[in-house]
């Protein structure tokens, strides 16, 4: 294929791909989750528009009950996705990547996973198999005994399972500064795939609001 196929291609590919996500919201739906963010103080007076509409978009889906997948913010320091997952994304838990590794290294790689799995309830509160994983790719690598052990490669794969069982009642919304290709190198091609499957990719850019 020349230079030309190619863009078309890629073109078409990502035309497809926004339909995938939007399948079934109308733009009235889009247009009231973009009223709602405004009336949450969720946007900028200037630039990033498309971020902000890929986020209003997904949560029309939400609104509509429509949504199948989790979410994967990734982007530059103090764009706002930690604060998108608090304030727009139910979920039960909230935890960091970091504190995944601290509770790894202390109790072991099984132990984590049951806990997070921690399935024995028999009155589940709403929300409960959602998880929020805030900061993908902060953490240190886990170290146990000598062992090194990437156990959010484990806790993905975890997660994926869960969502295959539950669909969007076990979805995982996911913050990380790493770019889809630095998840991939650090984390594996599996990771990474399950990621690209399980929830929607927002580039989150913009305005960074520490700095504003
Ligand atoms: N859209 C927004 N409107 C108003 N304030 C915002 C918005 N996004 C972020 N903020 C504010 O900016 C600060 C940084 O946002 P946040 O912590 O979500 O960044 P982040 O993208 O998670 O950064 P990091 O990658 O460093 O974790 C927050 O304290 C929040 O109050
Ligand atoms: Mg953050």
């Amino acid at each position: 294929m020349d230079r030309i196929d190619l863009l078309i291609a890629s073109l078409a590919e990502q035309a497809e791909a926004r339909r995938r996500d939007r399948a079934g919201v109308t733009e009235p739906q889009i247009e009231r989750a973009v009223s709602r963010m405004q009336a949450a103080g969720y946007w900028p007076a200037t630039g990033a528009g498309e971020t902000y509409r890929a986020l209003a978009t997904w949560l029309a889906t939400v609104a509509a009950g429509q949504a199948t997948r989790g979410l994967l913010l990734w982007g530059g320091p103090g764009r706002g996705k930690t604060y998108f997952l608090g304030k727009f994304c139910r979920a039960d838990r909230t935890i960091r990547a970091s504190q995944i590794v601290e509770l790894y290294q202390e109790w072991g790689r099984s132990r984590v996973l049951a806990w997070l799995e921690a399935d024995e309830l028999d009155d589940v509160p709403a929300d409960y198999y959602r998880l929020t994983l805030d900061d993908l790719g902060a953490e240190p690598t886990g170290k146990r005994y000598g062992e090194t052990t990437e156990i959010l490669a484990d806790v993905i794969d975890q997660r994926y399972r869960e969502w295959q069982r539950r669909g969007w009642a076990g979805a995982t919304f996911v913050s990380t500064n790493l770019t889809p290709e630095e998840v991939a190198d650090r984390y594996g091609e599996r990771t990474s795939s399950r990621l690209a499957e399980m929830t929607a990719a927002i580039h989150i850019d913009g305005p960074d609001w520490r700095m504003a």
